[in-house]
C-alpha cells in the first residue's frame, strides 16, 4: 500500500493554523473568562493569568516554531500564514534563519522568565507554598534545560543529532508541563466550586490541552521530516 506523502508547507501550515487556535483558546480563557493579564496589580489572580499565556505562547508556540519567532503573536500569525510560499534564495534563508533563531532564543528566554515570575509572585503574594507539585518540578527542569541549551549554544554549534534530540526533548517535556499545568488550575477551580465539571470554561479548557498535544504531534512530525531531509541532503 502506498505511504501518503505529507509535504513540510502543508504541515508547516497546520502548525500554524493550529498555534492561531492555541493562542486564541488560551487568551479567551485568561481574558475573557478568568478576567485578564497583569504584571502589576492588587488582583493577584490576573498576575498568574500571564504564566499560563506567556508559557503557552513561549515554551509550546514559539519553541515549537522554532525559525519564525513571532508567528505565535496572532497578527504577525496570520502574516506569516500567507507568506510561507515566498521565495528566497539558499544564502537568504540561511541568513534568516540564523537571524530568526538568535532572537527566537531571544524572546523566548524573556518570555519564560517573566511567566515564571508571574506564577512565583502569585505563591509569594499569596503565602502559598512554592515548587510542591508535579507541574513545578517539571516545568523548573524545563526551564534549567532550556537554559543548559542556550550556555551549550553560546559555546558552538553543537552536533545536528545532538541539537535535535535536546529540541525535541524540552519541546515535548514543555508540552506536558503545560498540559499538567492546565489540569491543576482547572482542577482547583473544580474543586473550589468557582466552575462546575462540564461548564463551558472546563470544555474550553480541556479542548485547549487537547490541542496542545495534537500541535506537538505535529511539530514532531515537522522536525522528524526535516532530520530526513538532512540525512538525504546533508
Ligand atoms: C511549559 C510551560 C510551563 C512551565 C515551564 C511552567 C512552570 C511553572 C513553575 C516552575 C511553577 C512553580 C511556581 C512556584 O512554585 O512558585 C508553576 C506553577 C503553576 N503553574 Fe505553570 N508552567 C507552565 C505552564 C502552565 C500552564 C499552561 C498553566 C495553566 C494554567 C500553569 C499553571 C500553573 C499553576 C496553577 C501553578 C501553581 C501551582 C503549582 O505550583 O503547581 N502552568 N508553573
Amino acid at each position: 500500500m502506498a505511504v501518503p506523502v505529507v509535504k513540510f508547507p502543508i504541515l508547516m501550515r497546520l502548525i500554524r493554523l493550529l498555534g492561531v487556535l492555541v493562542t486564541a483558546l488560551v487568551l479567551t480563557w485568561t481574558v475573557h473568562y478568568r478576567g485578564g493579564l497583569a504584571l502589576v496589580s492588587a488582583n493577584k489572580d490576573l498576575i498568574f493569568n500571564a504564566h499560563p499565556v506567556l508559557m503557552v505562547i513561549g515554551l509550546v508556540l514559539v519553541n515549537g516554531e522554532g525559525n519564525y519567532p513571532f508567528s505565535a503573536l496572532l497578527a504577525l500569525l496570520v502574516c506569516e500564514f500567507i507568506c510561507i510560499g515566498e521565495e528566497m534564495t539558499n544564502q537568504e534563508n540561511e541568513q534568516k534563519r540564523v537571524n530568526d533563531y538568535k532572537m527566537n532564543d531571544f524572546v523566548l528566554s524573556w518570555r519564560s522568565l517573566i511567566g515564571f515570575w508571574a506564577a512565583l509572585k502569585f505563591h509569594n503574594d499569596k503565602g502559598i507554598d512554592n515548587l510542591y507539585s508535579l507541574h513545578s518540578w517539571l516545568g523548573l527542569a524545563c526551564l534549567f534545560l532550556f537554559s543548559i541549551q542556550e550556555v551549550q549554544e553560546t559555546a558552538g554549534p553543537p552536533c545536528f543529532h545532538g541539537m535535535c534530540f535536546s529540541g525535541v526533548y524540552i519541546y515535548a517535556l514543555s508540552v506536558a508541563t503545560a498540559t499538567t499545568g492546565i489540569l491543576e488550575k482547572v482542577t482547583f477551580l473544580q474543586t473550589n466550586n468557582v466552575i462546575s465539571r462540564y461548564s463551558t470554561e472546563a470544555l474550553l479548557v480541556n479542548s485547549l490541552g487537547i490541542l496542545m498535544i495534537v500541535l506537538g504531534g505535529f511539530v514532531v512530525s515537522c522536525i522528524s521530516y526535516f532530520s530526513e531531509e538532512q540525512r538525504r541532503h546533508p
